[in-house]
């Protein structure tokens, strides 16, 4: 058999998580996790891990050399969009320059780079969007991924992909950052009231989904971009409804807001989400639905779910 080398960067992070575990089971790849810590956050895979700092370009090359990937997933980032505003230094070094380096690397190999991308490169005046309009972030962590995203295209001509996806949710072991669903659910249990926006629209992302459609474009070796998200279109108050319903909580305890009633430090686009029918059409990506994926981290938790 022939195998496929996969180096995964921000092994340890959610969605990387979700790769290693789904890509090391696969007997084709032949996986390398790499991410900041000294060791790996979960267990039970069966790849081999590296320390790695994806700023660091020296370490980057050493990785490359060792390891002589096929395939480059790039999920390290700084993923905090306000955190980003105050250390706009650490976000470009993250978010943008070691994209350079993991491209520059790809290129020297002829490896393939997928790069892991997000809605708020775009302004929010027009979502859903598709995988042709045109980005306009409106704040620094946005910036810097597009930055990220056009440093990917390095890679060379049919090596770079670029997945596009927003609000991502799910589970992992000893997690770096909370998420939306799983903060959510810990007010709600509490019974502590939550303010939710109503004027922020997405297409909320399921972690193991994601996974799904990112090992798609590695196994077909798909270049270009895609939008990889759920398929439901909702408010982030929706979301939040729907959390409460699948979960059986008290659902007053959610409270309206606005962008406008409370300020955040990076600026929100409005209205993002996907269009993702060219990541059905050509990968046969199958989102769940926002309900069936929430019973299925619920089962996944532990958590009593409702069943309709
Ligand atoms: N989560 C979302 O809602 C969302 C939405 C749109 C797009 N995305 C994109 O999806 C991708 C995966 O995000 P995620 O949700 O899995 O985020 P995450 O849980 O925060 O994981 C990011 C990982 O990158 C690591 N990292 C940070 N700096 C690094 C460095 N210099 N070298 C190596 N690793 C580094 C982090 O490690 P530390 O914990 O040590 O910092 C963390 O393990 C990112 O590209 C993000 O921009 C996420």
């Amino acid at each position: 058999m022939l195998y496929q080398r996969v180096l995964i960067t921000g092994a340890n992070g959610m969605l990387g998580q979700e790769l290693v575990a789904l890509m090391s089971r696969v007997p084709r790849y032949d996986v390398l996790a790499t991410g900041r810590d000294e060791g790996p956050r979960f267990s039970g895979a069966s790849c081999g891990y590296l320390p790695l700092d994806v700023t660091d370009p020296e370490a980057v090359r050493r990785a490359f050399l060792d390891f002589t990937p096929g395939v480059v997933i790039n999920c390290a980032a700084r993923t905090h969009v306000d955190g980003c505003e105050d250390d706009r230094d650490t976000c470009w070094k993250v978010n943008a320059v070691a994209v350079e380096h993991l491209a520059r690397q790809c290129h020297g190999l002829g490896a393939r780079l997928i790069q892991v991308s997000t809605d708020f490169v775009f302004d929010g005046e027009k979502g859903p969007y598709r995988e042709t309009d045109r980005p306009r972030p409106v704040n620094f962590y946005g910036k810097a991924k597009l930055a990220g995203e056009n440093a990917a295209r390095d890679a060379g001509i049919d090596k770079w992909a670029i997945a596009r996806t927003n609000v991502v949710y799910g589970a992992g072991e000893a997690m770096p950052r909370s998420n939306f669903v799983l903060w959510v659910i810990d007010k709600l249990s509490k019974g502590e009231p939550v303010n939710i926006f109503t004027d922020q629209w997405r297409t909320p992302t399921y972690a193991r989904d994601l996974a799904a459609g990112i090992e798609r474009i590695a196994r077909f070796g798909k270049t270009g971009v895609y939008n990889l998200s759920g398929r439901d279109f909702v408010t982030m108050y929706d979301f939040a409804q729907a959390i409460a319903r699948v979960f059986d909580f008290d659902a007053s305890l959610i409270h309206p807001t606005t962008s406008a009633a409370f300020k955040q430090k990076a600026t929100r686009p409005p209205r993002t989400g996907f269009i993702i029918l060219k990541a059905e059409t050509e990968l046969g990506f199958k989102p769940r639905s926002i309900d069936e994926a929430l019973r299925h981290l619920g089962t996944r938790l532990g958590l009593p779910v409702t069943t309709s």
